[in-house]
């Protein structure tokens, strides 16, 4: 690994060695077995019996390390406290209002022991699940390490999230016990988080016991015997739990998802393969070594922030940040006065906020000195090239390349990307590049030939990886049914995709009814249940709208039930019902009302034809239609409100 790992990071101008690259990739495809075990070892294991790669029958056609033991959070923490890393800076946590906090290796341990001794006086203990909703802050690291130490399975729902979403998650993991926050700071104001939770547990049975953090001033009310405060328990608690020793498929975390049914799907990640995978990753791709200041800006709700906050840098011996507010709170140069303060030298986020900065305009950055960056990454949803060439320009300073990474909550970790931690690949701006070893990766026509050269298909991975999801937690049926019939024997991650005739890869966005606001997964059906549970809605309709920087944003459309009438009134009670039931990422731009929808005769709504009016394409073959008055009927609505809305301005 050293070895490899030891070459330059990429730069735009520098002529790669692709024999290389495809000869690794050859070497993992072929013989995944020698492959894995070699970087396997460069991390602690109890037991290294029996095979590291088990072929099954079913999907997903492999179990990985399956009777290798280990500890994740043995390999984030005691592995590097029993080095030269122990007194080393793990994260720099910065507050919203300023506030700094400095974590070694050594001061994370000491904190993950006691509060895994507090969970196992709980009666927490190997296999339990465990919700965690809570802010951006350190005490979120400790508890996902203390979870994964002893064993329990953690469910993180992103904080921006209702108590809908909550219930319905805790339920469907059957949670006993939930770890909050009194409240959370975004943008200056206070959020009522443990109230949300409140909210959320009426709708719920199996939680025995809430775990709250002192973020705010701690003025929330405490349910007897049901809720503690974290601080009240840690002072008491041991300092040392010894490590559970977890087989390689045993299940780390959930983490729930949108899909194409209104039902939140539950990725489920196992111990051994996902660690090695979020070790690989992190070193191939951002290149990491020990003089590093690593930024990740996701949330730790979604799957980067696992994987990339949390897990690969830890598992690494890497200093990461972690900042708890908004990106432009109290300024729009917020990140690049943290940048400059910290001297961060890799820098992740998503192309949403790349165009955010892009608007507020780069005077924003150039007071900073950004000159320690280099390498910057973007992940999350297709990147254009104008954001592209705004990012390589303005915060790389054209020095540092830009790692785009291509992968899913599914995939637990990066699978096509450039690698400088492997070889330097010279970049085309919107192209994710090449997949990573291990990752058999192809563009697949409709009918499941292999795309030519700059034909448009459907990505698939033909092979099973280390990182890849082991189940949907309690619906092993779905987990077959969504990801693996739509080409029998690979893995569909549900993207268009194209190779170009140097064989790069380019990814397209959603080939399902996915849609992706600002980086965020929503499915349109849970935006149409939400707004279906509303007593005005007979029938709904959600759709993706282009949008200059969130990528997308939905737009509904709507008929009312009798005795409801259209109104400006009821539109914004619309959209306020989304942002309560489901979150204000799902917020649609508007609501529109509609007499009929278009359907096809056996009555399946048409969302590409809505689609194609908003986005004002041409709508293409409709001969399945039952009625096409209802195209003129989604154009009137549409028309009238853009007008109604121009003659406002
Ligand atoms: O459509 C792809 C898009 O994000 C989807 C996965 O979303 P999620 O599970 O929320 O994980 C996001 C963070 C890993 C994919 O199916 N996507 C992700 N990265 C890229 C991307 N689309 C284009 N280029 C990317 N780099």
């Amino acid at each position: 690994m050293d070895q490899i790992l030891n070459v330059l990071p990429t730069s735009k101008t520098a002529h790669p060695d692709m024999n290389v690259l495809k000869e690794i990739r050859k070497q993992s495809l072929e013989n995944p077995e020698a492959f894995w075990q070699r970087f396997a070892d460069e991390l602690f294991w109890y037991e290294k019996n029996g095979p590291v790669y088990q072929p099954i029958d079913e999907p997903p056609y492999a179990r990985w390390f399956p009777l290798w033991k280990t500890n994740i959070s043995y390999n984030a923490l005691d592995r590097n406290v029993s080095s030269w890393r122990k007194n080393k800076v793990a994260l720099y946590w910065e507050s919203e209002d300023g506030y700094r906090r400095t974590m070694t290796f050594y001061d994370l341990y000491k904190e993950v022991n006691k509060f895994a001794s507090v969970l196992k006086s709980l009666g927490v203990s190997k296999g339990d699940r465990v919700t965690v909703y809570m802010p951006m802050i350190p005490e979120l690291v400790v508890s996902l390490l203390a979870l994964t130490r002893i064993g329990a399975i953690h469910s993180v729902i992103f904080a921006g999230f209702t108590s809908q979403a909550i219930a319905d998650r805790v339920n469907d993991s059957c949670s006993k016990l939930i770890i909050t926050s009194d409240v959370a700071y975004r943008r200056g104001k206070e959020i009522p988080v443990k109230d949300i939770v409140d909210e959320a547990l009426r709708h719920t049975s199996t939680v025995e016991k809430v775990l709250v953090v002192q973020r705010g001033s701690g003025e929330v009310e405490m349910v007897e015997d049901r809720d503690i405060w974290y601080h009240d328990l840690m002072g008491s608690a041991e300092s040392y739990v010894e490590p559970e020793r977890l087989e390689g498929t045993f299940p780390s975390f959930i983490l729930y998802t949108s899909g194409t049914t209104g039902k939140p799907k539950g990725a489920t990640h196992g111990t051994a393969g996902y660690m090695v995978w979020s070790y690989f990753t992190q070193k191939l791709v951002f290149d990491v070594n020990d003089r590093d200041i690593y930024w990740c800006t996701a949330d730790i709700g979604w799957i980067t922030g696992h994987t990339y906050v949390v897990y690969g840098p830890l598992i690494s011996g890497v200093t990461s940040l972690i900042y708890e507010g908004a990106p432009d709170y109290p300024r729009p140069d917020r990140w690049w006065d943290i940048v400059e303060r910290y001297g961060v030298t890799i820098f992740y986020t998503s192309p949403t906020s790349i165009r955010m900065h892009m608007k507020f305009g780069e005077e924003w950055t150039k007071s900073h000195d950004l000159s320690s960056l280099r390498i910057l990454g973007t992940v999350g949803e297709p990147i254009n090239p104008e954001a592209w060439n705004w990012y390589y320009t303005h915060i790389g300073r054209q020095k540092a390349p830009i790692v785009d990474t291509w992968w899913q909550t599914e995939t637990g970790g990066i699978m096509i990307a450039p690698q400088p931690g492997l070889a330097p690949i010279p970049l085309k701006p919107g192209s994710a590049t090449f997949p990573l070893p291990g990752v058999d990766a192809e563009v697949y026509t409709e009918d499941g030939r292999v795309a030519a050269p700059n034909e448009k298909g459907l990505l698939v991975i033909r092979k099973p990886w280390p990182g890849q999801f082991m189940t949907l937690w309690g619906d092993p049926e779905r987990f077959k049914s969504a990801y693996f019939t739509r080409f029998p024997g690979c893995y569909y991650p549900g993207d268009f995709a194209m190779k170009d005739e140097d064989g790069y890869f380019w990814l397209l966005g959603r080939a399902d009814e996915v849609l992706k606001v600002a980086g965020h997964r929503i499915g349109t059906i849970e935006l149409e249940d939400s707004l279906i549970s509303h007593p005005a809605v007979a029938e709904s309709a959600v759709v993706g709208k282009s949008d200059p920087i969130k990528m997308q944003v939905p737009v509904a459309f709507v008929v009312l039930r009798p005795g409801h009438m259209p109104s400006p009134q009821l539109r914004i009670e619309l959209i306020n019902h989304i942002r309560g039931t489901i979150g204000p990422v799902a917020a649609p731009e508007s609501v529109y009302f509609v007499e009929k929808l278009p359907k096809t005769r056996s009555g399946k709504i048409m969302r590409r034809v809505i689609a194609a009016v908003v986005e004002d394409r041409p709508i293409g073959d409709i001969t399945t239609i039952e009625d096409e008055a209802s195209v003129d009927e989604v154009r009137r609505a549409y028309e009238e409100l853009k007008m109604e809305l121009r003659m406002r301005e």
